[in-house]
């Protein structure tokens, strides 16, 4: 079967957005029309919820006010512990987070009286919180509590994950991945997301959807298919040997390439840059030349980059992340965008509903089953 131009709807325009730009100006990124460098740079996750969900960056007060009311939101309710008891340790942690936001969703409904912000506020505050309590429950039989003294989801994560403070770099390198994972404009799982919106659905069945579209490795399952692979090679030399062999087999090597970027992913130089000081301060020698071979062969090879997915990984790792985590993280951190898309749509909405080329047979008579023949 021949391909067509529209398979997998590549440069299709499916709407419009006031939220991102995605390689407008050939490398470049923007939430509601700040650089993706800026906000990386001089904001926190915190503000860049706010800026995507309301439109605006918030005022000090507004921001203040903001890390409070998530802080007090992180609770979960006992209907949803019990649920997540439930979930074995060999689930999947994005299978955890499915669950747990569609039980949410059946202990905690959005109702017609609903404020607009009440279910992402919810998710977005909850979502550290499941998967803490799941891990601490499975691996350890504790049940933990699910508040903390940290005012940001990255100290707030980091300090449930590991029982302790996390340490400023740590808390800071954290923040900047969660930013530079809040929004995409029309990726998969916020298509899916407006998808769902555009039926009417609830908020909850759409963020449901878009985290089984997040799960896949060609979306956000790619930076941990990228850590397993960087984990594998015991040095630059051999992590070269292995990609050639995995370039001739024609396989494709997870956090490299993009649908819509064709030369770079403005994301991943600020990834790497908070990838290499976790390295530097832990002292590898190995992960990080590791991921700079790839790298180079990659773009020597197949003139392919790295996206944010590739050094996420060994940052996450540095974060002493477990490797099943890194999808659930950009979960946290999505969640911003796809409830701002889940309003946008919304705010304009219509039945999305495209159509397709039909390739199937003609038009033919009926067989009844007695004088249907067995090949
Ligand atoms: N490794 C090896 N080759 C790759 C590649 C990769 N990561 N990404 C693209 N290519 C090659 C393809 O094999 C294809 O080569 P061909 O024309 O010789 O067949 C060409 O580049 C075009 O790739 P294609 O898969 O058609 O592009 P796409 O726009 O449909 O896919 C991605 C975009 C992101 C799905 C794709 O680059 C990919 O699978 N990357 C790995 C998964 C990943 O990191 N996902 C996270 C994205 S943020």
């Amino acid at each position: 079967m021949t391909s067509n131009p529209t398979m997998g709807l590549a440069g299709v325009v499916a709407g419009r957005t006031s939220l991102s730009t995605v390689g407008k100006e050939g490398c470049g990124l923007t939430y509601r029309g700040y650089s993706i460098e800026d906000l990386a740079e001089r904001s926190t996750f915190e503000e860049v919820a706010w800026l995507l969900l309301r439109g605006e960056l918030p005022t000090s007060p507004q921001l203040t006010d903001y890390r409070t009311r998530l802080q007090s939101l992180r609770e979960l309710p006992a209907g949803l512990k019990a649920v997540l008891e439930q979930l074995p340790e060999t689930a999947h942690p994005m299978d955890v987070l499915r669950t747990g936001c569609s039980a949410l969703g059946c202990l905690e409904p959005e109702l017609a009286t609903s404020g607009t912000f009440d279910v992402v506020d919810r998710l977005l505050a909850t979502f550290p919180s499941m998967l803490a309590y799941w891990h601490w429950f499975q691996t350890r039989t504790m049940r933990i509590e699910t508040h903390s003294e940290e005012d940001s989801m990255a100290g707030h994560f980091l300090h449930l994950l590991h029982g302790q403070r996390p340490s400023e770099l740590h808390r800071q390198a954290f923040d900047a991945s969660l930013i530079l994972y809040a929004e995409h404009e029309f990726n998969a799982s916020t298509f899916t997301a407006r998808v769902v919106t555009s039926t009417l659905s609830d908020f909850y069945s759409a963020i449901t959807g878009a985290i089984g579209t997040l799960r896949g490795p060609l979306h956000g399952g790619a930076n941990e298919a990228a850590f397993d692979l960087i984990n594998e090679f015991a040095s630059p030399n051999d992590a070269e040997r292995g990609v050639l062999e995995r370039l001739a087999r024609k396989d494709k090597i997870m956090g490299f390439g993009h649908r819509v970027y064709r030369d770079c992913d403005p994301r991943s130089p600020i990834i790497q840059q908070w990838a290499k000081r976790l390295a530097d301060e832990v002292g590898d020698t190995r992960l990080y030349p590791v991921s700079e071979r790839i790298e180079a062969v990659l773009r020597r090879e197949k003139k392919l980059f790295p996206n944010l997915d590739f050094y996420s990984a060994s940052a996450f790792h540095f974060l002493g992340i477990p490797t099943l985590f890194f999808t659930p993280l950009f979960v946290f951190s999505r969640t911003a965008g796809w409830g701002a898309h889940i309003l946008e749509q919304r705010s304009e909405n219509r039945l999305i509903r495209p159509t397709a080329d039909y390739i199937g047979p003609e038009p033919r008579a009926f067989v009844p089953l007695e004088v249907r023949r067995t090949v």
